[in-house]
């Protein structure tokens, strides 16, 4: 069913188009986010907030960064099915895991795991560039 509206006479279609390029993303991105709740609701019982850094960084490049990638690719879904946005998919979705864990390691004192941190945070920038070069690239309105 299409929605209609009268503009000036006219009949405009504003039923949204949605693609579905971005589902992957954005169920990728409930995970983080289910993650990122479980570990802020058991910093705050326990007390104990050194985790915090991860927290964070699961919320927002996992659940928000991943949310808003999926929702891009959406509404813009010739934005999404070139190789940047392939690249971006698997060095994102494959770095930030290790990011993760290794950040969490590193807070949890061990200093061994910086060279694979400093590693999976270049791979992700490499993911986030493509990103943003593809949508200077792609991204249109019509
Ligand atoms: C049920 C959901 C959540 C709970 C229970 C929770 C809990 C917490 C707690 C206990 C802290 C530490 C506060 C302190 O040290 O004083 C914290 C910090 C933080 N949280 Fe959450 N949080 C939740 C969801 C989120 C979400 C959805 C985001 C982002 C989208 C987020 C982003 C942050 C940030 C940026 C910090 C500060 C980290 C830092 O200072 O290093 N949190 N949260």
């Amino acid at each position: 069913m299409h929605n209609t509206t009268v503009v000036n006479a006219t009949v405009v279609n504003t039923t949204p188009v949605f693609s579905s390029a971005g589902i992957v993303w954005l169920k990728l991105a409930g995970l983080y986010l289910m993650i990122g709740m479980v570990m802020g609701i058991a910093m705050g019982a326990s007390e104990n907030f050194i985790l915090r850094p991860v927290h964070a960084h699961v919320n927002l490049l996992g659940w928000v960064t991943l949310a808003l990638s999926g929702l891009v690719y959406s509404i813009f879904p010739q934005a999404a099915h070139n190789w940047l946005a392939k690249l971006h998919f698997w060095l994102l979705n494959l770095s930030l895991p290790v990011m993760m864990v290794a950040l969490t390691l590193l807070m949890l004192g061990n200093k061994a795991v910086i060279p694979i941190m400093g590693a999976a945070e270049i791979v992700s920038a490499v993911a986030v560039l493509a990103f943003v070069i593809n949508i200077f690239k792609n991204l249109c309105a019509g």
